[in-house]
């Protein structure tokens, strides 16, 4: 058949109308545009989902100024709030025009910022699948939510529908773990809203441990795993992806996926370290377990009486930081400031972790030349140190975290190699501390297993297979900082303080997604490691997601939207 002019004309008609030439396929569909679902539709997928559509406020707005600093701070007690993230700031419309802010004591005058408009409160596979199945139907801006912790403000967006996670609490441990009929062991499997705690606390009770970081409320199989999972067990056992054997998956098109090694195994490689919240909603995950077993705990608390003597702590610090190599000891290396003068004092705190069955006294003997040493430095005074042995998962158990500030991060995966130059670490940390950081939190959560694991196949950061630490830097603001200073504060790392850090990890280190600055301007390769594991992972999503209904920022696609993920760019 030939082609006459008039089906061209019609065929341009129909394809004009389904691609980018229609507006509303440009942006999501938000109150007003002409898709948007009226009452009705709304309605219906609240009936669809037994009730659990819940319309969402900010949490200042659910508190109305009556929650007291112990709520305000509680991890527990903010999950209780549907809008609430952990770190409040990721609530607040700084960037929209003009800015909508909910600040915690003046809730009277709140606007709705960036946080979602309804969400459905999932407590079964069924009800993800409806919620996702409707914002592909409505073109919504969709986000998913288990803990809120996200540091980089992922799990929330202005305009949008959330799907929230946390419900989904069911555990279970087996010691025989199928994938493809080959026997991969003992495993647990985690609701994606069941909290790091609830881990540990049955893990004890079952004689096992799993991999997973030093938090009450982060969720294994929300963010946690699909950044790729520090923990302090890290050196012995690998990074928690790396312990990875299953996840189940709602995608795009609404249909649960088992993902594993033998079952959509592109899909596997992605969800392990591949950023969280741009492949699907994940319902629940599977991660090996192994025996556990009693750890040592100590914790040196020093004060350094002003820049210069915190600089060199941390010159003595990298000297040993090899030290514990042999019994892979995990570590937690905190610096703390609370005033900009050089001449104020700094606490420095090492949370060592012993985890290899060795006694309290081989442990205390493996600190020792630290300690020693640091405490030969002019200015440096060891103010306490606690010990603790007991099973790794009550070490590592903990009740709540502590939350509520407004706070960014900036970070670095810091090679094994430039710790082999101590000096420039203390004068990394010296012009750090000079420039005004108060905040400087080092992981010993590489090396050992970590390294070990570079011929894993997944998406996680290669930097992490070379990398000795990972080092983020906080900025934090009180609430009634000026607008303009806290868009000075929200680019700090990147302006001023990853200059001085790239010093000690080279211009081309990676940083850790989870624990890291939104606002990096090549995340594709500083987060994912190069621009060949970029395309892999974008080709990954455009076979899952070719509608980009997960999107997030910083995440893989996020370069073709705005920074709400509302309108195409
Ligand atoms: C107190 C504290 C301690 C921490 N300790 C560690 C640590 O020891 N080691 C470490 O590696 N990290 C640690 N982190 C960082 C942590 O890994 C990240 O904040 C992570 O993103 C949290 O995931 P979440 O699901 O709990 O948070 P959320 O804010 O709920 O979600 C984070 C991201 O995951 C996505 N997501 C959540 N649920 C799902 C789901 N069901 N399906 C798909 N996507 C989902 C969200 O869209 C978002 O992109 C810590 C954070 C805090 C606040
Ligand atoms: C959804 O239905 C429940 C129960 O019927 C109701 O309480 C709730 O307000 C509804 N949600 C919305 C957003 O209207
Ligand atoms: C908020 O608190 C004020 C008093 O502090 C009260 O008058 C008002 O009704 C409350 N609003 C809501 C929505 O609870
Ligand atoms: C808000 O008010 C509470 C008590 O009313 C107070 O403890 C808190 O410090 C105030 N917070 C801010 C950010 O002003
Ligand atoms: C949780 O476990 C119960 C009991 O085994 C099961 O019926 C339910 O489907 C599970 N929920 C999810 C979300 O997997
Ligand atoms: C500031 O830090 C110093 C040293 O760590 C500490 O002694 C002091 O209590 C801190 N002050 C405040 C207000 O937190
Ligand atoms: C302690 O440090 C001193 C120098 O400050 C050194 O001479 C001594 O050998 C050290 N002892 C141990 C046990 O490391
Ligand atoms: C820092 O403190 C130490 C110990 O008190 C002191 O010897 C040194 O002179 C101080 N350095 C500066 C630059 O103030
Ligand atoms: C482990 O530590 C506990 C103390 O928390 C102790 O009671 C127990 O005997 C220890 N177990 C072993 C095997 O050392």
């Amino acid at each position: 058949m030939k082609w006459t002019s008039f089906t061209i004309v019609l065929l341009y008609a129909l394809l004009g109308h389904s691609l980018d030439l229609n507006p509303t396929k440009l942006c999501r569909n938000i109150p007003g545009s002409q898709g948007y679902p009226d009452a009705a539709a709304w309605a219906q997928l609240n009936a669809t989902v037994a009730g659990r559509l819940v319309d969402v406020v900010p949490s200042a707005k659910f508190c109305n100024g009556t929650c007291s600093d112990a709520q305000w701070t509680s991890a527990l007690f903010r999950n209780t709030i549907p809008g609430a993230m952990d770190q409040p700031n990721w609530e607040q419309g700084y960037d929209l025009t003009p800015p909508s802010l909910c600040l915690r004591n003046s809730s009277n005058t709140c606007g709705q910022g960036d946080v979602p408009l309804f969400s459905v409160e999932a407590e079964t596979v069924e009800d993800v699948q409806a919620a996702v199945k409707f914002a592909g139907k409505y073109n919504l801006r969709l986000v998913v939510k288990s803990s809120g912790h996200d540091y980089l403000g992922r799990s929330t967006a202005p305009n949008s529908l959330l799907i929230r996670t946390t419900h989904l609490r069911n555990v279970t441990f087996t010691d025989n773990f199928f994938v493809g009929g080959k026997n991969l062991g003992s495993a647990v499997t985690a609701g994606s809203g069941v909290p790091a705690q609830t881990v540990y606390q049955e893990a004890e009770s079952q004689g096992k441990i799993a991999v997973l970081g030093t938090a009450a409320t982060v969720c294994l199989a929300g963010g946690y795993l699909q950044g790729g999972g520090h923990s302090a067990l890290s050196p012995l056992f690998g990074l928690a992806v790396d312990n990875a054997l299953e996840f189940h998956v709602v995608v795009a098109t609404g249909e649960l996926l088992q993902v594993n090694s033998e079952s959509h195994p592109d899909l596997f490689y992605a969800l392990r370290g591949g950023g969280p919240g741009s492949w699907g909603v994940v319902i629940s995950a599977t991660v090996k377990t192994r025996p556990t077993f009693n750890a040592t705990r100590i914790i040196p608390v020093f004060v350094a009486a002003n820049n210069t003597a915190a600089a060199a702590l941390a010159t003595v610090h990298a000297e040993h930081i090899f030290d514990f190599d042999s019994v892979h000891a995990g570590q937690y290396f905190y610096l703390l400031k609370n005033s900009t003068d050089p001449n104020a004092p700094t606490a420095f705190e090492f949370i060592t972790y012993f985890p290899n069955n060795i006694t309290p006294e081989e442990s205390q003997a493996l600190l020792a030349p630290f300690l020693n040493a640091s405490l030969a430095i002019p200015g440096v005074e060891l103010v306490s140190m606690q010990q603790t042995y007991a099973d790794i998962n009550s070490i590592l158990f903990s009740p709540d975290d502590a939350v509520g500030d407004n706070e960014v991060l900036g970070s670095r995966l810091i090679p094994e190699a430039a710790y082999h130059d101590p000096t420039k670490v203390g004068e990394v940390y010296k012009e750090l501390l000079d420039a005004g950081s108060l905040l400087i939190l080092g992981h010993l959560v590489a090396g050992g297993q970590v390294a070990k694991n570079a011929d894993i196949s997944s998406a996680v950061n290669p930097a992490w297979r070379s990398a000795k630490t990972h080092l983020i830097l906080v900025n934090q603001w009180p609430d009634s900082t000026p607008l303009s200073e806290i868009s000075t504060i929200r680019n700090q790392f990147q302006t001023q303080q990853l200059p001085i850090l790239e010093k000690m990890s080279g211009l081309d280190a990676g940083s850790y997604s989870n624990e890291a600055d939104v606002l990096e301007p090549h995340f594709q390769t500083t987060f994912f490691g190069s621009a060949s594991n970029y395309a892999k992972l974008s080709a990954i999503k455009s076979r899952y997601d070719p509608g980009d209904l997960f999107i997030v920022g910083a995440g893989v696609g996020s370069e073709r939207w705005d920074e709400w993920g509302l309108c195409r760019r």
